[in-house]
Order: C-alpha cells, then sequence, then structure tokens
C-alpha cells in the first residue's frame, strides 16, 4: 500500500502562511528603507510573547529580554563596514576573511535603555558607553535634556544608541540631536530597539532618513498614555523594579 501523504508542514519563519498568523504576532510593515526589522522566526515570537505576558515574572522577564537585546546587537553589528582581512588556519590554510575597522560606542537612553548595554558589552568587550537622560519637562510637557556623558571622541565613531521601546519618538529624536550636535554624522548611528510604534517610526524615519533603526518588532499603535499597544507595559518598571 502507498504511504499516506502527510499535509505539507512549514518550518521556521513560514510556520504558518501570512494571514493565519495571529495578528499580534505580524509586525506592522512600513514604507521605510532606513527601518530593519528583526528576521520573525518562532523564537523571536515566543520571546516578545514571553516578555510581553503580563504574568512573567521579572527574573523570566530579564533573561528573554536579554536573549531579544542580543539578537538586536548581532543584527546592528551587521549593519558596519568590514575590510578584506585574510588569516592563516591552524592547518596552513589560508582563509579570506574580513573584520570590522572602525570604532564603536553605545549610547543608552536612561533608565531603560541601560538594559540593553550588557548585550552590547557582551558582542563587543570593553566597549565605550555614553548616556543620555531626557525626560519630561513638568511646566511645557516636552521632552528635556537633563543630563548627558559621552564619550570625547564620540564624533569618530559609530554609535549604537539604545532604548528598548520606542513609543512616539520623541526621546529618541532629541538623543539624535544631541550626537549630531557632537559631530556625529547621521549615518552613522544606528537605533537599536525592541519594540517600536508606528508612530514613532514614521516620525524618525522621515526626519532622520540616513541613520537605521534595527527593531524587533513594529506593534498596532499607542494608547490614550502613549503606551505601545499591544506592547509589554513599562520596561524600565519590569526589568529594575516589579
Ligand atoms: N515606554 C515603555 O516602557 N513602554 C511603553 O509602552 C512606551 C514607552
Amino acid at each position: 500500500a502507498k504511504p499516506s501523504q502527510s499535509p505539507k508542514q512549514s518550518v521556521g519563519p513560514d510556520y504558518r502562511p501570512e494571514q493565519q498568523k495571529p495578528t499580534a504576532t505580524v509586525s506592522t510593515a512600513v514604507p521605510f528603507e532606513n527601518v530593519h526589522t528583526l528576521s520573525q522566526t518562532p523564537q523571536l515570537i515566543a520571546l516578545l510573547t514571553m516578555i510581553r505576558d503580563k504574568n512573567t515574572d521579572r527574573a523570566d522577564f530579564i533573561f528573554y529580554s536579554n536573549r531579544i537585546i542580543r539578537l538586536l546587537v548581532e543584527e546592528g553589528l551587521n549593519h558596519l563596514p568590514v575590510v578584506e582581512h585574510a588569516i592563516t588556519t591552524p592547518v596552513g590554510r589560508t582563509y579570506a576573511g574580513v573584520m570590522f575597522q572602525g570604532k564603536i560606542c553605545g549610547v543608552s537612553i536612561m533608565r531603560a535603555g541601560e538594559a540593553m548595554e550588557q548585550g552590547l558589552r557582551d558582542c563587543c568587550r570593553s566597549v565605550r558607553i555614553g548616556k543620555i537622560l531626557i525626560q519630561r519637562d513638568e511646566e511645557t510637557c516636552m521632552p528635556k535634556l537633563f543630563y548627558d556623558k559621552l564619550p570625547e571622541d564620540i564624533a569618530d565613531r559609530w554609535c549604537l544608541l539604545l532604548d528598548p521601546m520606542f513609543a512616539t519618538g520623541g526621546s529618541a529624536i532629541m538623543a539624535v540631536d544631541v550626537l549630531k550636535d557632537r559631530g556625529v554624522p547621521e549615518n552613522r548611528i544606528l537605533f537599536l530597539n525592541l519594540i517600536a510604534s508606528p508612530q514613532g517610526i514614521e516620525n524618525f524615519a522621515k526626519k532622520f532618513p540616513k541613520l537605521r533603526v534595527v527593531t524587533a518588532f513594529i506593534d498596532q499603535g499607542l494608547d490614550e498614555k502613549n503606551y505601545i499597544v499591544p506592547g509589554l507595559g513599562d520596561f524600565g518598571d519590569r526589568f529594575y523594579t516589579m
């Protein structure tokens, strides 16, 4: 007898046809060439599901966020240029490889962005890290720069700007303005982010067309308090205090 034909099973990113994936697991498509969304693999969606779940405790939130941060950093580093670099292997063969030649630094937008620093250090040993603190001015309700500490030679470096949640884009836009004022060209800034809103992405991509955004997921939008939805709540609270 003929073996019965089992239905074709997809694995990997095609685990289901696009129309059959639950809506919340499909990142919003945006028409900007400078916005790069991580490959939407089942693993990435599972990690995002863990950190979005309100019942995930702090230890797990940190663990699974760190896995996504690692993916973001590795993908961000792929956007840096490399030069040819030939080496000899222990068996005496030549390998025509490549190496990165420039200098980089991380810049975290406090406080949530600091949660991404370790992921960057894990990939780039002894990387220089600067910090920017932007908060809402109580009087004007506009974002205001309260503090910055950046490497002196930042203008000669590639900058990886770190902020996990990208809601309206106000703080990130101000942070990029600070970097540009210090002489960092826009095309040497990479913004690494876990979850973005379509509004934030649009504001940012239009204002800084040469800057690259690397995000894990673009959500559906913002609620009336400017929280990302479906989102994950307050990232800083969940990573540091809850
Ligand atoms: N910051 C957060 O931590 N969460 C949001 O949803 C938006 C901004």
